[in-house]
C-alpha cells in the first residue's frame, strides 16, 4: 500500500506530456479480442486497468507481448475460453466489454459482474443487455453473466439507447462488428473514444460509420484482419493537468493532446479567469489572477464531461462567489465532497448539485481517495493547500493516470508516493 505526501501552495511551471486515454483502451484491448491476427496498438497508457485487462486476455489464450512501454501487440488467433476469471474481471468495470466482444467473435461468453457503485447509486448495464438481446442474444444475469448468439452468431438490429451510454455503445459496437446484417444504434453516445473505437475496428476491417454522431451504422463483416493503430490522447488526463494549473497559479504547457476534444473544459476554465492559448496539438494554460465563479453541469459529450466534475469543483472552491455545479450523468458522484470539507472548502450537497462558497484558501489534511477522478481531485486540493496533505486509497488514482507523481514532480508539484503501513479499508472499484 501506498500513499502521497503533497506539500501545498506551490505554482506550478512546465510541460506535461499526456498519455493515452484510459477509456478508449480499456475499450480497444478487449475489442482486439474481434480481431484473428494480430493487433499492435500503440499508445497505450501505463495504468493499472491496462494491466487487468491484458492479464484477461492472456487468459483467455492471447498472446500478449510489449514493444515499447506504450506499444504492444495482441494475438488473439488462438483463443481458447470464452470464461473470464471472477479475480480479475471483478476488478475493473471495463470488464463488461468483454461480453460485447466475444459474443461478436465467438457467440458467447462469460464474465463476472463487473465491479462498480462507489459514485454511490447503481451502475446499470440494461442497455448493453438490451442490445445483445435485440442481436439475437440470451442473456443471464447472476453473479456471472452468461450470453450466447441463439444462433451462433450475432444478427444485425436496430437498437434505440434509452440513456445516452458510453458503454452500452461501445459494447453493443463490438458485438455488432462480425454479426450477420447491420446493426443501428440510435441515440448513441458521442465520445472521443466511441470514436475511437469505431476507427481502430475500422482499421483491422470493420465498417462502422457515424461513429460521434447519435446515430452509428455498423455493417457486419465476416473477419477482422491484423493492423496497427494509436490510441487518442485522454482528454480527462489533460483537463486534471489544467485544473491544477487553474487551483494552485503558474503556467503550464499541456503537450499531446487534441485541442477540439479540450473545448468543453477550456470553456469552463476561461469563463473562471483562465488564460489558454492552443497551438497545434498543445494548450498553453496561465493562471496568474483571481479564480472567478461559474455554474457547471455535466453532459454526455460535447457536454462539459462529468469524470472532471471533481476535478473541477475542487477548482470552483477556490473561486471568488458562489458556483453551482450539477451531476447530470451520475445519480450520486460528490462523496470526495466531505474530504474538500475537511480542508477548509464549503460545499453543500443538494441532491445532484453542490453549491460552492469559494474559500480564500484550502489547509492541508489527511484525506483519502473515494475512486479515481475523487482521488485526482483530491490531488488537486492538496497542491494548492497551504501546509502538508496526506492522501489514501491511491490505488484508485494509479488505475486511470500514467506516472502522475513523477509527472507533476516535472512540473514543480512536491508530492512523493510513500509506503503506509495500514492497508486502507476495502472499496468497490469503479472506472
Ligand atoms: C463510462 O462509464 C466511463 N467508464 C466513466 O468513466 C464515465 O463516467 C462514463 O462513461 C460517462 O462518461 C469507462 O469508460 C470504463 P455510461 P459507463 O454507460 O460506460 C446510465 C472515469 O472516471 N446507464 O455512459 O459505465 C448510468 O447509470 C469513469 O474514468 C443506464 O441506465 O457510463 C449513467 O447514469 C468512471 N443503463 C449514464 O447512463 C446502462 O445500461 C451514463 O453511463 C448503462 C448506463
Amino acid at each position: 500500500m501506498t500513499k502521497y505526501i503533497v506539500q501545498g501552495g506551490h505554482p506550478l511551471f512546465g510541460e506535461v506530456h499526456i498519455s493515452g486515454a484510459k477509456n478508449a483502451a480499456v475499450a480497444i484491448i478487449p475489442a482486439a479480442l474481434l480481431v484473428d491476427g494480430v493487433c499492435r496498438i500503440e499508445n497505450i497508457p501505463q495504468i493499472s486497468d491496462v494491466t487487468a485487462l491484458l492479464k484477461i486476455l492472456e487468459q483467455l489464450g492471447a498472446s500478449v507481448r510489449f514493444l515499447t512501454t506504450s506499444s504492444v501487440e495482441i494475438d488473439c488467433s488462438h483463443i481458447t475460453t470464452t470464461q473470464v476469471s471472477q479475480e480479475l474481471a471483478h476488478k475493473i468495470r471495463a470488464s463488461y466489454y468483454l461480453i460485447g466482444a466475444l459474443l461478436g467473435r465467438f457467440g458467447e461468453a462469460q464474465v463476472s459482474m463487473p465491479g462498480g457503485c462507489n459514485f454511490g447509486g447503481v451502475r446499470p448495464i440494461d442497455q448493453h443487455v438490451k442490445g445483445f438481446v435485440a442481436m439475437g442474444a440470451e442473456v443471464h444475469e447472476g453473479d456471472y453473466i452468461f450470453a450466447r448468439a441463439k444462433d451462433g452468431r450475432m444478427k444485425g438490429a436496430s437498437v434505440y439507447l434509452d440513456v445516452v451510454s458510453v458503454g452500452a455503445t461501445m459494447n453493443i459496437m463490438m458485438a455488432a462488428a462480425l454479426a450477420d446484417g447491420v446493426t443501428t444504434i440510435e441515440n448513441a453516445a458521442k465520445e472521443p473514444h466511441i470514436v475511437d473505437l469505431a476507427n481502430f475496428l475500422n482499421s483491422m476491417g470493420a465498417d462502422i460509420k457515424g461513429a460521434g454522431t447519435d446515430t452509428i451504422r455498423i455493417y457486419g463483416v465476416d473477419q477482422l484482419h491484423s493492423g496497427s493503430y494509436a490510441i487518442i490522447p485522454d482528454q480527462i488526463e489533460a483537463g486534471t493537468y489544467m485544473a491544477a494549473v487553474a487551483a494552485t497559479g503558474g503556467q503550464i504547457l499541456v503537450r499531446g493532446i487534441i485541442p477540439k476534444h479540450m473545448d468543453c473544459i477550456t470553456a469552463k476554465l476561461q469563463e473562471m479567469g483562465v488564460e489558454i492559448e492552443e497551438q497545434d496539438d498543445t494548450l498553453l494554460v496561465r493562471r496568474s489572477g483571481k479564480l472567478m465563479r461559474t455554474n457547471i453541469k455535466t453532459l454526455p459529450y460535447p457536454g462539459f464531461p462529468t469524470d472532471m466534475q471533481p476535478q473541477i469543483t475542487t477548482v470552483l472552491s477556490l473561486a471568488e462567489g458562489t458556483s453551482m455545479v450539477t451531476e447530470g450523468v451520475w445519480d450520486n458522484r460528490y462523496r470526495y465532497a466531505g474530504e474538500l470539507l475537511r480542508m477548509g472548502a464549503q460545499i453543500r450537497v443538494e441532491g445532484r448539485t453542490a453549491v460552492v462558497e469559494g474559500v480564500k484558501k484550502l489547509t492541508g489534511a489527511s484525506v483519502q481517495a473515494y475512486d479515481l477522478r475523487a482521488g485526482a481531485a483530491m490531488v488537486i486540493a492538496a497542491l494548492a493547500a497551504e501546509g502538508t496533505s496526506e492522501i489514501t486509497n491511491v490505488q484508485y488514482i494509479e488505475r486511470g493516470y500514467e506516472d502522475i507523481v513523477q509527472k507533476l514532480c516535472d512540473i514543480g508539484a512536491r508530492i512523493e508516493c510513500v509506503e503506509c503501513e495500514e492497508p486502507a479499508p476495502p472499496q468497490r472499484q469503479i472506472g
